[in-house]
């Protein structure tokens, strides 16, 4: 029996290695990061840490875990004001913690989607609402990546409640989605929007408040999802909505409800990293001028081929597993730290760098990847 399930894995695994896809973790290389999430430096700033530590150090009774799921001992009457406070700095009537934005989405899309009602979703969203949507009932329906008249198309056909699912910023793009228009379909439509705001929490330049509130949209959307692992440098997410909202996920959200709440020092290190948010307008900025500066690069060098963007997600498209591997290889070896994303990741002939930017990277770093990335193009890409 071990045998087949052995000789299962590991031809899965072949596979993947034959496509050249194959993943690997690669533990952290203190490289130039243009890499992760921390957009701001939040994850590694020592005024953050030090925040932390001293709000944790005030109180009498320190505890470890939080005991519980928060329907068990797991509750507390910080994490009930934190959830205020987000929820007041977001302009919404109510929030709820959930372990991870991942555990966000699984757990709003899976319980918000009855029999009888339809989702309908971007087809770049985020892989946690694919998750959600398939442990639902509802009838779902795809959308092309920001089309709206293929939208308007479904939401004719969408029968029940309807919910329609997008990312202000996308993960893997970083291209905006037009919330202002989709709204009005919504509203044409009487569909419930659910905006992720993952990748567009503390970096908008209202603060950090994520593109809803930047449009002033916060009343025509059903729910947003506020991620605290990217910009804000911890963990955790919160889905805002109303109080309805907010009390059903308490009865039917099952990735709330059946897991270990998250502890008070991770609590802490939210509300902290909130604080230091409201404090960031220079950092914000920085980072605005960086993206600048990138698109700049890019839009002078008619070789390139990108994904057009506003945010901090930057990507060079080329073409092939084995080309954009090697490219990347070359980054890494001049200190770039760039990923190649692969197919099927992503789709075929859309294999690309995907290049992050923080506040904390400079222009040189930004010349130093076209320096790379241009002499190595016309060898790969011929
Ligand atoms: C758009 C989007 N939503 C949700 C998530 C999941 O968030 P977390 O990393 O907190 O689980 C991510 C992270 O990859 C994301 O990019």
């Amino acid at each position: 029996m071990s045998f087949s399930a052995d000789l299962f894995l590991k031809q899965s695994l072949d596979k993947r290695e034959a496509q050249n896809a194959l993943r690997k973790l690669i533990v952290n290389n203190h490289k130039v990061d243009f890499c992760s999430n921390d957009y701001l430096g939040f994850a590694q700033s020592v005024e953050l840490k030090i925040a932390i530590e001293n709000e944790y150090r005030s109180i009498i009774q320190y505890t470890n875990g939080s005991g519980g799921s928060r329907l068990l001992s797991g509750n507390s009457a910080y994490a009930e004001e934190l959830e205020k406070s987000i929820a007041l700095f977001h302009a919404a009537e109510a929030g709820l913690i959930y372990n991870s934005g991942y555990d966000a989405n699984v757990g709003l899309f899976s319980a918000i989607g009855q029999k009888g009602s339809t989702i309908i979703y971007d087809e770049l969203i985020h892989a946690s609402v694919h998750d959600g949507i398939k442990l639902s009932s509802a009838t779902t329906f795809m959308f092309k990546h920001n089309d709206l008249i293929h939208l308007e198309e479904r939401l004719k056909i969408a029968e029940g409640i309807v919910y329609v699912a997008v990312e202000s910023i996308y993960s893997m793009d970083g291209d905006d989605a037009p919330l202002k228009e989709i709204t009005v379909l919504c509203e044409k439509y009487n569909a419930n929007l659910i905006v992720d705001e993952a990748h567009a929490t503390g970096i908008t330049i209202n603060k950090g408040k994520g593109r809803v509130q930047q449009f002033a949209l916060e009343q025509k959307v059903f729910a947003r999802v506020h991620t605290f692992g990217k910009a804000l440098g911890c963990h955790g997410a919160i889905v805002l909505g109303n109080n309805l909202l907010r009390n059903y996920l308490i009865n039917y959200s099952r990735s709330f409800i059946y897991t270990t709440a998250l502890p008070l020092h991770s609590l802490m290190a939210i509300h902290q990293a909130y604080q230091l948010l409201e404090k960031s307008d220079t950092k914000i900025e920085e980072l605005h001028q960086l993206v600048s500066y990138f698109k700049n690069k890019l839009a002078s060098n008619n070789a390139v081929r990108f994904i057009e963007s506003d945010s901090p997600i930057q990507c060079v498209l080329i073409s092939g597993n084995s080309n954009v591997k090697n490219i990347a290889e070359a980054l890494q070896l001049k200190g770039l730290d760039i990923r190649p994303i692969l197919s099927p990741t992503v789709p075929k002939d859309k294999e690309r760098l995907r290049i992050c930017l923080h506040a904390y990277n400079t222009n040189q770093e930004i010349d130093a990847f076209f320096n790379v990335l241009l002499s190595n193009l016309p060898t790969i890409e011929s």
